[in-house]
């Protein structure tokens, strides 16, 4: 017979837990620019180059990126957990004066900041924004794309931060 199953009912936030993901910070640029650490985001389409992000209503970038029109995502690296707590904790600075303690450069197609020590960095033009529940989806088409050298990455897993290893160079 085959193994035992143990599966128990739980919560959607309880289950996408599960999920093990990377950790983001997205951006806008102008006079609304801002940040915040966003973990719901995924490639959709390499011809056209596309990407998504789910932003909750009521995060403050929501309205960032709209004015926008675009937006900058940096790939967080293992040592940057204490930015992903700071872009998620609502107490920092509002607009762009947040980013005054952070060592960022600003994008040059989308003016959004892009965070120096990431793994790798996306600027985007707003393509769509779909109606998700109390999230809206972002639909970006990628203007640039670039990454730094292997290193070991942020994770968001079971509710908590982790380290991943780059794999090991094959001789
Ligand atoms: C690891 C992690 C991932 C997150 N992912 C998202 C996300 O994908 N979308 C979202 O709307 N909020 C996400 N959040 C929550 C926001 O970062 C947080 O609510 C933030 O304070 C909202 O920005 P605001 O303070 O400027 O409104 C995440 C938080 C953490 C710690």
């Amino acid at each position: 017979m085959g193994q035992t199953h143990w599966m128990a009912e739980s919560s959607l936030r309880d289950v996408m837990s599960r999920f093990a993901t990377g950790v983001t910070v997205l951006t806008a640029g102008g006079e609304h620019g801002h940040g915040m650490t966003a973990n719901a985001f995924t490639s959709v389409s390499l011809e056209p180059p596309l990407v998504l992000a789910c932003v909750a209503h009521s995060a403050r970038i929501h309205e960032s990126i709209r004015r926008a029109g675009g937006f900058g995502v940096s790939m967080l690296a293992a040592d940057q957990q204490m930015t992903a707590r700071y872009f998620a904790n609502k107490q920092r600075p509002i607009g762009l004066a947040q980013f005054d303690a952070i060592d960022c450069e600003f994008g040059p197609h989308t003016g959004a900041p892009l965070l120096n020590g990431a793994l790798a960095w996306l600027e985007c033009e707003l393509a769509e924004l779909y109606p998700g529940g109390d999230h809206s989806i972002f639909l970006g088409r990628v203007l640039s794309a670039s990454r730094g050298p292997d290193r070991q990455a942020l994770l968001f897993y079971a509710g908590g931060f982790h380290h991943l290893l780059p794999p090991a160079k094959s001789a």
